[in-house]
C-alpha cells in the first residue's frame, strides 16, 4: 500500500511512521534519525515546518563563509549555504585574489520588476483602443488599496501596457504591468496586484457596450521571473601586468589571453556555456539562499537572460584592451531583504545581518559578485591546473570522514595523496595498510 488520502492531515509522527514503514528497510532507526534533526526549540521547530507542508524534519546544509571580498571598496564575509566541495574555498580565493587588485565594483541599472495578466478577447484591438486609457486608470484605482502602502516606501505600479498578441496566439491580450518593490522581492505584492486588475478587467468589459458583446476569459496573472530590467553587473579589472604571479606556471599575458578564450567560447558554444553559466551559480544560489532568497527564481531569470539572443550564452564577459584585463558579469536577478524567508528564517535573518543589513540593492550587488567571483575561480583552475586537483582535495577530507580518519592519519593520508588520483578504494586500501603497518 503506497497510496494514501489525507497524508497532510496526519501529525508529523503519524507521517514519520507512515514513510518509514512504507519505504525504509529499518523504520525505527529512521524516525530516530530524522529527530536527531529538529530544533531543540519546539516553537523554532513550528517556524521551520511553516515554510512548507508535510515536513518530517530538517535537511541540513553547510553554512560557511567567504572572507575578503572588497566590493565597493567595502570588505564583506560572505554567508554561503551549498553542498558541493571547494565553492566557498574558491570563492574565498578568488576574493583574496581581487582583494590585491582593487577588490570588486558592482552597480545595479535598474530594479523594475514584471507582471502579466494574460487573457483572450474575441473582439479586435481597433475597438479596445478607444478604452485603454479609462481602463489603466480604473486598474489603478481598483488595486489602491493594495498598492498604497507600497506606494508610501517609494514603490508601486510603474506601467501598465495593454498588448495584442493575437498574432501568437488567437485572441491573446496581454495586460504587462512593471512594479517597483524596494527592499522586497514583491512576488506578494505583484500576484496581489495582478489578481485584482484580473477581477477589474472582467468588471470593465461587462459594463462597457462596446465590450461586453465578445466573451472574455482571464487565461492567468503571475509575475515574470524574467525581469531584464532588473539588472546588477559586477566587474574587476587591472593592467594584465597585475596578473603576474597568479598563477605560478603562467606569465600574466598568456593567463589573461587563454582566460579571455575561455569567456569566448562560453558564448559561442552553448555546451560550454551551461557549465560555466553553472559554475556563475554556484556562488549565486549560495548566497541567495543563505540570505532567503528564491533561488530558483534567480536561476530561471538568468537562464532566460543568457538565451536572450536566441542562443544560451555566458553570462559573462571579458575583454584584453589597451593592456587592461577586464572581467564582468551582468545579470538580472530580483532579490529581497525584507519579507518572505529574509526576516522569518534565523539564519537568513543572521546572514543578513553578517552582511551589515543590506538593502536590496547592495544584496544584488553582492551576489552577483561572488557569481563573478566563482566564474573567475572556476576559469583560473580549468585553464591551468584543471579542477579536479581542489575537488579531490576536498574529495579526500570527505572520503577521510566517512571512513573515521583520526588526527595524524588524516595528514599522513593527505601527503601521500598530494600527487596521486583519489579514488574512495584508494584511500581506503592506503588507509587499512597504514592501519596495520601501525600496529606492527
Ligand atoms: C562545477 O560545479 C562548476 C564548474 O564546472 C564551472 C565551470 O566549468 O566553469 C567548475
Amino acid at each position: 500500500m503506497k497510496i494514501i488520502t489525507g497524508f497532510s492531515k496526519l501529525t508529523k509522527i503519524q507521517k514519520m511512521e507512515w514513510v518509514a514503514n512504507q519505504f525504509l528497510s529499518d523504520p525505527k532507526k529512521a524516525i530516530e534519525e530524522w529527530k536527531k534533526y529538529w530544533h531543540p526549540d519546539a516553537a523554532q521547530q513550528e517556524i521551520l515546518d511553516g515554510f512548507s507542508e508535510n515536513t518530517l524534519t530538517n535537511f541540513p546544509m553547510p553554512f560557511g563563509i567567504a572572507p575578503n571580498f572588497v566590493i565597493n571598496g567595502r570588505t564583506y564575509a560572505i554567508p554561503m549555504v551549498i553542498e558541493e566541495s571547494s565553492v566557498v574555498a574558491a570563492a574565498a580565493s578568488a576574493a583574496k585574489t581581487w582583494m590585491e587588485r582593487g577588490g570588486f565594483h558592482a552597480e545595479v541599472v535598474s530594479t523594475v520588476k514584471v507582471g502579466q495578466v494574460h487573457f483572450t478577447w474575441e473582439g479586435s484591438i481597433v475597438q479596445l483602443l478607444p478604452f485603454e486609457q479609462l481602463l489603466k486608470q480604473t486598474l489603478r484605482q481598483e488595486a489602491a488599496s493594495i498598492t498604497e502602502r507600497m506606494e508610501a516606501r517609494g514603490g508601486g505600479i510603474k506601467e501598465i501596457e495593454l498588448l495584442d498578441l493575437t498574432h501568437l496566439e488567437p485572441h491573446y491580450y496581454q495586460l504587462k504591468v512593471t512594479f517597483e518593490t524596494c527592499d522586497s522581492m514583491g512576488a506578494n505584492f505583484i500576484n496581489s496586484v495582478l489578481e485584482q486588475f484580473s477581477k477589474t478587467l472582467l468588471q470593465f468589459f461587462s459594463q462597457q457596450k462596446e465590450l461586453q458583446q465578445q466573451p472574455l476569459s482571464i487565461i492567468m496573472a503571475i509575475l515574470s521571473n524574467y525581469t531584464p530590467e532588473c539588472l546588477v553587473r559586477a566587474w574587476v579589472e587591472c593592467p594584465i601586468t597585475e596578473l603576474e604571479g597568479i598563477c605560478p606556471r603562467n606569465d600574466a599575458f598568456s593567463f589573461a589571453q587563454k582566460f579571455h578564450t575561455a569567456v569566448r567560447i562560453a558564448h559561442v558554444d552553448p555546451y560550454r556555456a551551461c557549465t560555466h553559466n553553472k559554475g556563475i551559480f554556484n556562488g549565486i544560489d549560495a548566497v541567495v539562499l543563505a540570505t532567503g532568497n528564491d533561488f530558483r527564481a534567480v536561476e530561471a531569470c538568468g537562464h532566460t537572460h543568457a538565451a536572450q539572443s536566441g542562443q544560451y550564452k555566458s553570462l559573462s564577459y571579458c575583454t584584453l584592451e589597451d593592456g587592461n584585463f577586464k572581467f564582468w558579469l551582468e545579470i538580472p536577478m530580483a532579490l529581497g531583504t525584507v519579507g518572505g524567508l529574509t526576516n522569518l528564517h534565523p539564519l537568513a535573518r543572521r546572514a543578513l545581518e553578517i552582511l551589515g543589513n543590506p538593502s536590496a540593492i547592495q544584496l544584488m550587488e553582492i551576489v552577483a559578485t561572488v557569481g563573478l567571483a566563482q566564474n573567475f575561480a572556476a576559469i583560473k583552475s580549468l585553464i591551468t591546473t584543471g579542477i579536479q586537483q581542489g575537488h579531490m582535495k576536498m574529495h579526500l577530507k570527505n572520503i577521510l570522514h566517512h571512513l573515521n580518519a583520526r588526527n595524524g592519519e588524516r595528514e599522513v593520508t593527505e601527503a601521500y595523496f598530494a600527487d596521486k588520483v583519489v579514488s574512495f578504494n584508494e584511500v581506503r586500501n592506503f588507509l587499512e595498510s597504514f592501519r596495520t603497518n601501525k600496529h606492527q
